[in-house]
């Protein structure tokens, strides 16, 4: 079973589209497939025709420490279609948050809910659709996978906050001792505009090319497919959404056969929560953070990146240093209050503005800086 979690905390990028066509493109090319809305909008749900308002039971039931509301995975899971199966959502995922902070083994109730479920059918795949952001929910949705798809649109600002997603898997490799495979997806791409080639070449290079060689292009049949409660292959099986789907569902599975995929995950975490008080939990202010401005600078060649502006008068090698999270990649999330900050980077020890922002402002004694408000 590939365990497989498709999240980007920025809005509207297509992960519910990428989850319930991914799924539905599988399950036409035989494979057993449980799509597992880990959404309280209840998009994914809503994405198969399932009417969210009126289940009995739901994500949270399986997720809840409340033993009156508890339900297993397996008593939850709707048949959609021929080897197509849903675990629903709705609104009412949204009090999980609340209802388990601080309970032990919170991170990973949906591992030990896939570890425990109770079926006479083997899934091939699990794909979870979650939320956009990095709390709880998406948290347990990466730590029950051992893939992660992160839909990027190209858009403005599509890769903005992305290291925060790259982050947040670090976190969970250190404290499982394995690593989720990130592969990034392309969509809403149009290839008639110069602005799409280029946030693709961007990013193919922020992902050190772990990008899926499949591009899903901007096509209004996905729109309309997803309005009726359809996966595109049912509402339009020869548009162009159908077709980028279906060759995304072919490359999945070709990954798993040319790179052995890891599939032990889903027991070591379920024998890790035998003990629910293991010492691997994250301490609380481990956990994402839920406000926070992010930067990123690339180059290949540097060998230390810092940041230094008004928010640490300045000084860049103690508070500033940025983490080299992917070759040519580094990043750093520092959290401030509302305000205009100036800032530059110090990259070997030589300062430079920030070449991806427009925004400069000049000093007092005509120094350019890089300029960032927040609102
Ligand atoms: N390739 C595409 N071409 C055209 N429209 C698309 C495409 N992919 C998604 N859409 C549309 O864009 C909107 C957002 O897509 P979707 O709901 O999949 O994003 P999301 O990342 O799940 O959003 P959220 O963050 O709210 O969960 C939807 O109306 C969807 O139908
Ligand atoms: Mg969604």
């Amino acid at each position: 079973m590939r365990v497989i979690a498709i999240a980007n905390q920025k809005g509207g990028c297509g992960k519910t589209t990428t989850a319930v066509n991914l799924s539905a493109c599988l399950a036409q090319l035989k494979k057993n497939v449980l799509l597992i809305d880990l959404d309280p909008q209840g998009h994914a749900t809503v994405g198969v025709n399932v009417k969210h308002q009126e289940l009995s039971k739901t994500m949270y039931n399986v997720l809840t420490s409340k033993a009156e509301n508890k339900a297993r995975l397996d008593e939850v899971i709707i048949p959609i279609s021929d080897n197509l199966d849903l675990a629903p959502a709705n609104i009412m995922l949204s009090a999980i948050e609340q209802e388990l902070s601080g309970k032990p083994g919170r991170e990973a109730k949906l591992t030990q809910a896939i570890s425990l479920m109770v079926t006479n059918k083997t899934y091939n795949y699990v794909i979870i659709d979650c939320s956009p952001s990095l709390g709880l929910l998406t948290f347990n949705g990466l730590r029950a996978s051992s893939e992660l798809i992160a839909p990027v649109e190209t858009g403005f600002y599509s890769l903005h906050g992305i290291s925060r997603l790259l982050e947040t898997v670090n976190l969970i490799d250190k404290q499982l001792n394995y690593k989720i495979q990130v592969k990034a997806l392309v969509t809403m791409f149009d290839r008639r505009t110069k602005f799409s080639h280029e946030v693709k070449e961007e990013i193919c290079k922020y992902f050190g090319g772990k990008v899926y060689k499949t591009l899903i292009h901007n096509n209004v049949k996905l729109k309309e497919a997803s309005s009726y409660g359809m996966p595109v292959i049912a509402y339009n099986k020869r548009c162009r959404g159908a077709e980028d789907y279906t060759m995304l569902a072919k490359e999945v599975v070709a990954q798993a056969k040319a790179k052995k995929i890891i599939t032990k995950d889903v027991q070591a975490n379920a024998a890790e929560q035998q003990t629910e008080n293991a010492p691997v939990q994250p301490k609380e202010q481990e956990m994402p953070v839920k406000k926070g401005a992010v930067f990123t600078f690339h180059d290949a060649d540097a060998q230390k990146v810092e940041i230094a502006g008004d928010f640490n008068s300045w000084v860049g090698s103690t508070e500033g240093q940025m983490e080299n999270i992917e070759k040519g990649v580094w990043a750093r999330v520092l959290h401030l209050e509302p305000g205009k900050y100036h800032y530059k980077f110090v990259v070997d020890g030589k300062w430079i503005i920030d070449p991806k922002n427009p925004k400069v402002e000049r000093d007092f004694s005509g120094n350019v800086n890089s300029l960032l408000e927040i609102k």
